[in-house]
């Protein structure tokens, strides 16, 4: 099966040896490549590969609401999103789908044994990151999300788009107070420019603290280790269940996950 991820940058990408994990331990064939697509031509791009015999890829920054438009059918994820991160290609159908809050549910629920239900839980953020994770965390039925980002009107909008599916709220970062909060989310890119959002510090005593950034020590994870965080988590396990997602979709196949997050840990360290 010819499957591929496609994004600018993608160098550091490590979806390839993700999957070559899950294929060897399902025993499905696959090939699965880096693409780098031109910003201005990541249709294109898509489109060569399908014409290449090409049946399913991924798509990382920036190109997900791309994605989204290039896609023919929608999943709820990928509809709620506004933002496809997998597409598999079934004849002439292009079907879109967003594995990122599915991702992060199964990485909380399954690996780390945290219940979302009834629990408060605080969102920093409110882009496209924190978009794509609010329908599967509110389907876990949370006491409340609530939604912080320091241009308020964003997080306002967005608990307002996803009231239906549970008690939401949005404010800006400076109105979070010090808790209790049982999960702090954090969802912003700040960490990319080793920034940490401007916040109280005691919202993060004995919360579970979760940056959906992986791999390094973010500023983030600095922050909650020194203000009494329960559980300090960095995203690297929902990185590979989004990709256990994805693979599913494509190959009918549920890959164990355990195994390859701490192969890949070992990997980026
Ligand atoms: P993504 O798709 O990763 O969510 P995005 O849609 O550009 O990217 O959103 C980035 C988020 O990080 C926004 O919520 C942004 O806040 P603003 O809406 O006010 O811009 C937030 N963010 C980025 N840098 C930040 C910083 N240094 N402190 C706090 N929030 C920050």
């Amino acid at each position: 099966m010819k499957l591929a991820v496609f994004g600018n940058p993608i160098e550091h990408s490590l979806s390839p040896s993700i999957h070559t994990l899950f294929a060897q331990q399902t025993g499905v064939q696959i090939e699965y490549n880096k693409i780098l697509a031109p910003v201005n031509a990541f249709a294109e791009t898509t489109q060569d590969f399908i014409a290449q015999g090409g049946k399913g890829f991924n798509i990382t920054v920036p190109f997900k609401v791309d994605a989204f438009n290039l896609a023919t059918k929608h999943s709820i994820n990928a509809q709620t999103a506004g933002a496809v991160n997998t597409i598999k290609v079934d004849g002439n159908t292009l079907i879109g789908e967003n594995t990122d809050g599915i991702g992060l549910l199964n990485d909380l629920t399954k690996n780390l044994g945290i219940d979302l239900q009834n629990k408060i839980v605080l969102i920093l953020g409110a882009g496209g990151a924190t978009r794509g994770i609010l329908l599967p965390l509110l389907q876990q039925r949370p006491a409340q999300v609530m939604i912080a980002n320091r241009t308020a009107s964003k997080a306002t909008q967005l608990a307002k788009d996803f009231e239906s599916y549970g008690e939401t709220c949005g404010f800006g970062l400076e109105k979070i107070k010090d808790g209790p909060v049982d999960i702090i989310i954090n969802a912003t890119s700040a960490s990319l420019e080793k920034q940490m959002p401007n916040i109280t510090a005691g919202v993060a005593n004995n919360a579970i603290c979760y940056d959906l950034m992986y791999g390094k020590q973010t500023p983030f994870m600095d922050w909650a280790q020194n203000n009494n965080a329960s559980m300090v988590v960095d995203g690297l396990g929902m990185l590979v269940e989004q990709a256990a997602s994805a693979f599913e979709f494509w190959t009918g196949k549920q890959p164990k996950t355990q195994t390859v997050i701490e192969a890949i840990r070992a990997l980026n360290d």
